[in-house]
């Protein structure tokens, strides 16, 4: 493996080309430990946590695992069409390093979204074969029956689909219904609201799998997935 040089590891986090980071050092805006470096091929031994780029600290690490707080009227694509996409939310450095979302959820959709740029993580998590379930919480337009709940426990068809889908988890809470289901077709929650008579007026995403949002991210906010959160969905 090639040293790792000041050059390499900027160039690894999203700050464009080699020759373009090279350019960056050499204008006197990187620093590390409080002191600016110019040398754009000075080597480290091991990869320092975090390094100071014009005047912002940021973390080193080239594996992206992030979780944000998906506010509403945000499109999870990178060419958005009729509102702002969310990687507008992130860092555009995340962007330069390759970062996807992990599944998607609607513009008129908020709560938990994670993101990364490693494929093995995003294919895991997106898998319906792995058996995460995602949780969301809903309000509905209607009151909601046992009957719908029974129909939602037993499976619904939806238009286009071949099999029927099911809530694996049904509760209500409050003026809110939450259910837990383990695929992510398209606009799955509403039709399968719709599909029992319902209508979902609001949905927000609490969960994937082990990992929760963290209700301290107000929306719009992100953060990395600790460790932990990273293992528990390995
Ligand atoms: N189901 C929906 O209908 N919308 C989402 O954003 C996610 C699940």
């Amino acid at each position: 493996m090639p040293a790792l040089t000041l050059e390499r590891l900027l160039a690894g986090i999203g700050f464009g080309s080699r020759k373009e980071a090279r350019a960056l050092v050499r204008m006197g805006v990187v620093e590390l430990n409080g002191e600016v470096q110019e040398d754009p091929f000075v080597e480290f031994k091991e990869r320092p946590a975090t390094i100071t780029v014009n005047g912002e600290e940021v973390t080193t690490q080239e594996k992206l695992y992030v979780m944000l707080h998906k506010p509403l009227d945000v499109e999870c694509s990178h060419n958005a069409r009729d509102h702002r996409s969310v990687f507008e939310l992130l860092p555009d450095r995340f962007t330069a390093m390759g970062i996807q979302t992990v599944g998607r959820l609607d513009a008129d959709s908020e709560g938990l979204l994670l993101l990364s740029n490693q494929g093995d993580f995003i294919h895991k998590v997106e898998s319906p074969k792995k058996g995460y379930l995602k949780k969301y919480r809903v309000t509905l337009a209607r009151p909601f029956t046992e009957e719908q709940k029974a129909e939602l426990l037993g499976g619904v068809m939806l238009k286009g689909e071949r099999r029927p889908v099911l809530a694996r988890e049904i509760a209500v809470d409050g003026d809110s219904v939450v259910i837990s289901i383990g695929e992510g077709l398209y606009h799955q929650v509403r039709r399968m609201f719709a599909a029992v008579g319902n209508h979902v007026e609001t949905l927000k995403r609490d969960a994937i799998g082990p990992v929760l949002l963290d209700e301290t991210l107000g929306k719009g906010g992100w953060r990395f997935l600790t460790d932990d959160e990273v293992a528990s969905l390995m």
